[in-house]
Formats: C-alpha cells, sequence, structure tokens
C-alpha cells in the first residue's frame, strides 16, 4: 500500500503534525515524514520533536533559510526527489508556512493529491506571505481540513467544492489538550521567578512588525512608555526579531535604557511556553497559534496586527486587533481586569481533530 507523505517544517508545524501522526500510528496507516528543515535552531525545531514525541523524520530536506524565493525553490526541489523516490498516496501539509505551499506545489505538479489542515484561514490581506501561502495551497488541494465554519465559509466563497471541504476541528487544541498534564508540571515559573497572572507574555515576529527598526523602535516606546515599572515583560525571543534587535543600535540602546522591564530568553519549548502562556495576565503577540491557545486560557490577547486569519478568536475568543499607538489604553483596561473573556470554546476545538482527519484519510489511502 502506498504511504501518506506528513510534511512539516517550522515552529508552528510541529504541534499540528504531532497529534495526526499519534492517531496514524494507533490506527496502523502508513506514513512517512519528511522535516523540510525551515527552522532548525533547537528551540525552534528539534525541542518540539522531543517534547511532543514527534518520531525522527525519515528525510530532512535541510533546507534552511532564505528569502522566498530561494526558500520555496529549495524545498520544492529537495521534496520532489523524495516523491519520486517512494509511493505517495497523499501529501499533508498543515498552516501557511513556505514549506506548506512548496511540497503541496510540488506534489500537485506530480499529481499526488494534497491534503491541507489549517485550510480556509484568510485575513484578506495579500501583504502577508502566510496569505499568499494559504490562498495558493488551497487552490491546489484536494481535501481541505477545516477549524472553524468560517474558513468553510471563505472557501466555499473561492469556489471550492463542497465535498471537498471537511469540517474536523483544531489540531493544535488537539496538543493542548493532550500535553496538558506536562504543562501544569513545568517550572518555568519558578526558574524565571514569576508571579501568576503579575506579567505579561510578549512575542512578535511578524515582517509588518520586525523587519522595518522604526516600526519595532516604537513599538517598544510605546509598550515600554505604558507599562509599569514593577510589571516584568517578558519575551521568549523569536530569531528574525533577535537578528533585526542586533543590526540596529538605536533599538538596543532603548533596550538597554528600559532593561528593568523586559526581559528576553530564547525561543522557549512547547510545555514552558504553554505555562507562560497560562498563567500570563495577558500575552501581546502578532503570532497566528497564540491567538488560538490564549483563547482555551481565557488570557486577553492583544494582537499587534491590523488583520487576523482566526476571526473566531476575535468573536469567540479573547483577541483584539491592536495598534502600537493604543498600547496605553490597551494595558489600562487589561490592568483594571475590564478585558472580554472567552465566549465559548470554538465547536469541535475538543481534542479530536486529528483523529477525524485520520478517518478520512483512512478511507482514501485504502483506494490506492
Ligand atoms: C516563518 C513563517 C511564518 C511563521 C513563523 C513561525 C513563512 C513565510 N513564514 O516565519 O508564517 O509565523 O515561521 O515562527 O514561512 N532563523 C534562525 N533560526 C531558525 C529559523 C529562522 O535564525 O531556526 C532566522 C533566519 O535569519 C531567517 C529568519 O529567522 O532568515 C526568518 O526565518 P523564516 O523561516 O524565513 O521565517 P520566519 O520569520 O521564521
Ligand atoms: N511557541 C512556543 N515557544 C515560543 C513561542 C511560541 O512553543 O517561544 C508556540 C506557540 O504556543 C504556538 C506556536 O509556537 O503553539 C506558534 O508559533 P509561531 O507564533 O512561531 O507561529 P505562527 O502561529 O504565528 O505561525
Amino acid at each position: 500500500m502506498k504511504q501518506i507523505c506528513i510534511v512539516a517544517g517550522a515552529r508552528p508545524n510541529f504541534m499540528k503534525v504531532a497529534p495526526i501522526i499519534r492517531e496514524m500510528e494507533r490506527v496502523g496507516l502508513p506514513y512517512y515524514l519528511v522535516n523540510t528543515g525551515q527552522h532548525y535552531d533547537k528551540n525552534m525545531a528539534e525541542i518540539f520533536f522531543s517534547e511532543l514525541a514527534i518520531p525522527e523524520p525519515k528525510y530532512n530536506l535541510g533546507v534552511g533559510s532564505g528569502s522566498h524565493a530561494v526558500q520555496t525553490a529549495s524545498i520544492m526541489v529537495a521534496f520532489e526527489k523524495v516523491l519520486m523516490e517512494e509511493e505517495t498516496s497523499l501529501v499533508l501539509v498543515v498552516g501557511d508556512i513556505n514549506s506548506t505551499l512548496a511540497c503541496s506545489l510540488t506534489a500537485s505538479k506530480l499529481h499526488i493529491p494534497v491534503a491541507h489542515v489549517e485550510a480556509g484561514l484568510r485575513s484578506l490581506d495579500r501583504s502577508m506571505p502566510e496569505e499568499i501561502n494559504r490562498i495558493l495551497t488551497d487552490s491546489v488541494s484536494d481535501f481541505l481540513f477545516t477549524h472553524s465554519p468560517e474558513a468553510d465559509v471563505n472557501l466555499l466563497r473561492e469556489g471550492v467544492a463542497e465535498e471537498k471541504i471537511f469540517f474536523v476541528g483544531n489540531v493544535m487544541i488537539d496538543s493542548l489538550t493532550f500535553h496538558l498534564p506536562e504543562i501544569e508540571k513545568s517550572q518555568i515559573l519558578s526558574t524565571e521567578a514569576l508571579e501568576r497572572k503579575k506579567y505579561g507574555l510578549v512575542t512578535l515576529h511578524r515582517p509588518s512588525n520586525v523587519d522595518d527598526p522604526l516600526v519595532l523602535y516604537s513599538i517598544f516606546e510605546h509598550l515600554f512608555k505604558h507599562s509599569p515599572d514593577d510589571f516584568v515583560l517578558f519575551f521568549p525571543i523569536h530569531p528574525r526579531t533577535r537578528n533585526r534587535i542586533e543590526a540596529h543600535a538605536e533599538l538596543q540602546t532603548l533596550l538597554k535604557e528600559h532593561s528593568q522591564k523586559i526581559r528576553f530568553v530564547e525561543p522557549l519549548g512547547y510545555y514552558d511556553f504553554q505555562c507562560l502562556l497560562k498563567n500570563a495576565l495577558f500575552v501581546l503577540s502578532d503570532s497566528g497559534g497564540v491567538q488560538e491557545e490564549a483563547l482555551m486560557y481565557d488570557v486577553p490577547c492583544a494582537l499587534l496586527r491590523e488583520n487576523t486569519e482566526r476571526n473566531v478568536c476575535v468573536t469567540l475568543g479573547t483577541t483584539e486587533l491592536i495598534s502600537a499607538t493604543r498600547l496605553g489604553e490597551i494595558l489600562s483596561s487589561i490592568f483594571a481586569g475590564e478585558w472580554k473573556k472567552t465566549v465559548r470554546i470554538p465547536e469541535l476545538w475538543d481534542g479530536k481533530a486529528a483523529e477525524r482527519i485520520v478517518e478520512i484519510l483512512g478511507n482514501v489511502n485504502a483506494k490506492f
């Protein structure tokens, strides 16, 4: 029997593929794993393999960083070789990163069916590289697994045939619920001397926030102006953001001047980061996935973006879109306990999304 090829490449992919792999192993559905190597630092990749018990990939493409064209093309060239060697029934990709697009495009050109997990999310902002990746991946996909009804609506609006769309729920939440016991055992609060609800968690890595030093400078300036002196901002720093700061002397000076307010650490593993998020007073972020986790933990999520592809986190969750200039009013409302609460956990965010996906794929694989 042919095998399903599962692709992962960067941090936000690992918590999405882990439950699918676990379920495929449980039911005995044959698969092989390809790691493109888009992220390669220990704390951006390896740590998730060990914490989330992801097996050693059959192929490590080791593509690393590069411009969009270089990275996407390198993944395509390397992945095509894999698909030429293997008997592959279907390629499963997750999320919206360059690896997602590169591998779905390569498979579709070889007439191998593509399944996209987290299909149909749209920010309607084509200046985001992820939006292009989402639209193009969905357009070459044969199985579009969605995590919310709004994603189905987006796909139907774009003319995707209804029979290709499967509302299965959220695989990231599968990981969160499955690993809750380890998350609760994390010692990160005591090792970092942090007290529950007495710190803010910060993650910023979107090019629109961090690539232009003036924009990043202004974000930090507003943040420092409005956060109280005795309050810790805890910032596990993404390598893209770290590189930008290291290249800019004025940013470093500003950060040194306010070093008592902000604490930078290396990117964190899954358990420690989840524990910090769950116990934070708020999270200031531009992440995609963190919005969903903040909803689950009912933690205020100030999203430093003009739009989100995850509107469900605004309508049912704790996410508000904000700009740096509004940080004063945002922080006041958080400190006053006036932030909105999670209305309800979205339908099918129940820890069983991977089960639904694998059941559907099992029927497909049997036909090959
Ligand atoms: C990528 C995804 C983005 C996702 C983010 C999650 C694309 C277009 N972007 O953005 O959607 O939200 O991952 O974290 O796919 N770097 C390292 N070590 C690493 C990885 C990256 O130092 O292990 C540095 C390199 O200088 C690299 C830069 O970070 O050039 C950006 O990495 P890249 O994978 O191109 O994009 P991200 O910003 O990480
Ligand atoms: N995350 C993590 N450690 C960190 C920062 C984030 O484990 O230091 C997790 C986070 O909880 C979520 C995922 O990484 O599960 C989101 O990845 P990221 O924000 O890099 O990507 P995005 O979702 O924006 O594409």
